[in-house]
């Protein structure tokens, strides 16, 4: 156990409709997160939630014939139950409609109010019913239009109270300066910093009852409701005991990571961390604002109907895989668009294939050849076995840092990489011809090695694929308590699998999904069955001549260029980083400085020979050859003709 706290929380969500892969999204996000920490034995608190209040769960209500409640109690349910569906470790689950929370909301309320920090004042202002927000004359867009959703305002007079926000400015922007870590990533504290520019006004909280009756109660005027994200943001604090359990609450806060969706950046960045200063809190640890779940170019929101539902989706293609694609497809604070190709093509080259090669190789020789007993390796072990082993081992490290530094798609992307050496390694040691000579012992260290592999790479994809890491932890051998949780300290160390002990033989842990129409952005590991022709013995294949079957061993895809540096010492070398497609980012040494500028190639996309073996030149990796034309002392690159997705394969 370590003695670090972590306390993790989601944006709390509007009951007015279901939920959809956004929301899915920073759950599953906000649970990874918790796993690992978790794994590495801190005391972890998980909170989600749902948002009850206001305008938008009230006119739902109104529009489904129910009671603002009996709208809340329908579909809170579905929530909790895509939670359940999606394998959700929330320590709590809170909905503000709960008196331990309307009871905090209102003792802050009326503090603020004691304080003279909430005050009433009359007020003129373009409302928007669907954001719930009050904008000046200046914010309005073409005449009266919200600058949020473009929908008409209305023009409201009316009494209200105030919190005197304006007064926290200079401090908040003093806090985020010297506080780099508080709003992430970078550029969105810029973006904070921007809106702060601007003088900041003081925050109505109130609602007239008259026009919106469906929320808390303003302790200290009985016609007003608070307004719903005053009450909606103190969930973070009234859930773990503020106001009622001093122990509790301090142990979590001020330890609190809040995940949000770039939507809600202001509320978040500007208007908590000034409630907060005003109660006397320190801010939380981090406010990490993630981008956006698109459809093409454009968000997915329940109010543009272009939402995929979460929940048929990990019906139809397994949960574990749906949060792998969710965790591994977005780089964290970007946006990115979702496809159901987009996640076939990854499922089937990163799970089915990579991975799953990985695994049935293993098991299938350990079954065939040793009874289905893990071997016992020799003491010593060669240089490919130990190059296998510092991959892997290298990857704990950089998982526990991508997870601490929120690149979890990096840090997949590094396990994925120690699974591809991994059979790479199976190739080059090609295990099935040692068991064909009968070389036992070398035959026994390979395969303990490649298992071994598994374990580490399944306990860093643990927290990801809770349930198929279980099961692949049980085919190879492992006791029923390491299926069942993960702790970072074992994963390091070397040999935790018992020799002796009995693999399993299973049916496929991902199998293939069979598309009907693959895209050129099809998968870029797939391996072709092998060629259906017969080198009939015949025919005398003339010399200086190849066949297909020589040609296919040869694999050319188009690559995008990342980037392009020069080799310090070595004039004629350039070194590239490449993109191949679903993840496959390499780098690649090549021979065209005296050709080519470094900035000119970025973007440009080329041919390389991907199946070469990997190579270090003046001390730089390269996996991969690029072609090119040389005509004397000219050089050019091969590009391919218009538009092609990196990683497309070239034959
Ligand atoms: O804003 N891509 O609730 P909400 C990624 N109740 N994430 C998305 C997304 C998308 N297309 N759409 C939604 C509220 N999300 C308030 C929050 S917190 C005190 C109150 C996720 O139901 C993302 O986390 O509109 C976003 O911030 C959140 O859902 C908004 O959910
Ligand atoms: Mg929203």
């Amino acid at each position: 156990m370590s003695d670090q706290v972590f306390y993790v929380t989601t944006p709390i969500y509007y009951v007015n409709d279901n939920p959809h892969i956004g929301h899915a999204y920073t759950t599953v996000l906000a649970d990874v997160l918790a796993r690992y920490h978790r794994a590495k034995g801190d005391d972890s608190f998980f909170l989600t939630g749902t948002d009850e209040h206001g305008q938008k769960v009230e006119k739902a209500a109104k529009l489904h014939g129910m009671t603002p409640m009996e709208q809340c109690d329908k579909t809170v349910v579905n929530f909790q139950s895509l939670w359940k569906k999606l394998n959700i470790t929330n320590d709590d689950f809170i909905r503000t409609t709960q008196e331990r929370h309307e009871k905090i909301v209102s003792a802050v309320l009326q503090d603020l109010y004691d304080r003279d920090l909430i005050y009433q004042a009359p007020y003129t202002g373009n409302y928007c019913v669907p954001c719930e927000r009050y904008f000046t004359d200046k914010d309005l867009v073409d005449g009266n239009l919200c600058p949020d959703c473009h929908r008409p305002t209305e023009r409201l007079e009316e009494q209200n109270y105030f919190f005197r926000m304006s007064r926290y400015q200079e401090w908040l922007v003093e806090y985020i300066r010297t506080h780099e870590d508080f709003i992430q990533p970078a550029f969105r504290a810029n973006e904070t910093l921007g809106f702060l520019k601007q003088p900041l006004g003081d925050l109505c909280i109130s609602r007239s009852k008259k026009r919106l009756s469906w929320g808390i109660e303003l302790p200290f005027d009985h016609d007003y409701v608070c307004y719903v994200w005053f009450d909606a943001l103190l969930n973070y604090v009234s859930a773990i005991g503020y106001g009622t359990d001093d122990a509790r609450f301090r142990k979590y806060w001020p330890e609190c990571r809040h995940l949000i969706g770039k939507d809600i950046l202001t509320t978040h960045t500007v208007y908590w961390p000034c409630m907060l200063h005003a109660m006397g809190l320190d801010m939380p640890k981090s406010i990490f604002a993630h981008g956006w779940w698109l459809t093409g170019n454009v968000k997915m929101s329940k109010s543009l109907g272009n939402v995929v539902n979460p929940m048929d989706f990990a019906d139809r293609y397994g949960v574990d895989a749906f949060r792998y694609f969710l965790m591994a497809a977005m780089t964290l604070g970007n946006d990115a668009s979702f496809t159901e190709e987009d996640f076939i093509s990854r499922y089937n080259s990163d799970l089915a294939n990579d991975l799953g090669n990985l695994l049935s190789r293993v098991v299938k020789l350990t079954l065939r050849c040793f009874d289905g007993l893990v071997p016992q390796p020799e003491v010593l072990l060669e240089p490919e076995d130990k190059g296998l082993l510092a991959c892997a081992g290298e990857a704990v490290a950089a998982v526990t840092s991508a997870v601490e530094n929120m690149k979890l798609d990096r840090g997949l992307e590094t396990v994925m990489n120690v699974v591809r050496a991994g059979n790479r390694y199976m190739e080059q040691t090609a295990p099935w011809t040692l068991a064909k000579e009968g070389k036992t012992k070398r035959l026994a260290t390979v395969l303990y090695t490649a298992a071994e592999t598994l374990r580490i790479v399944s306990g860093l994809l643990f927290p990801v694929m809770p349930e198929k890491m279980a099961e692949l932890r049980r085919t190879i051998g492992m006791s029923e308590e390491d299926c069942r949780s993960v702790s970072f300290d074992q994963i390091r160390s070397f040999g935790t699998l018992r020799p002796g002990s009995r693999m399993q033989d299973i049916a496929a842990l991902f199998p293939r999904i069979q598309t009907e129409k693959p895209s050129c952005a099809a998968a870029p590991a797939e391996k072709k069955k092998e060629p259906r022709i017969k080198e009939k013995k015949s025919v005398v294949i003339p010399e200086g001549i190849i066949t297909i079957a020589d040609l296919q061993k040869v694999r050319l895809r188009a690559a995008r260029i990342l980037s392009a540096e020069r080799i310090a010492d070595a004039e004629r070398l350039l070194s590239l980083k490449i993109d191949l497609g679903n993840g496959d980012v390499r780098p690649l040494v090549a021979g065209i400085a005296k050709f080519y500028e470094p900035e000119t190639l970025t973007g440009k996309t080329i041919v390389v020979v991907e199946n070469l073996l990997p190579t270090v030149i003046r001390k730089h990796e390269s996996r991969g050859m690029l072609l090119a034309a040389r005509d004397g002392e000219r050089l050019r690159l091969v590009t391919v003709d218009g538009e092609c997705a990196p990683g497309s394969e070239i034959g």
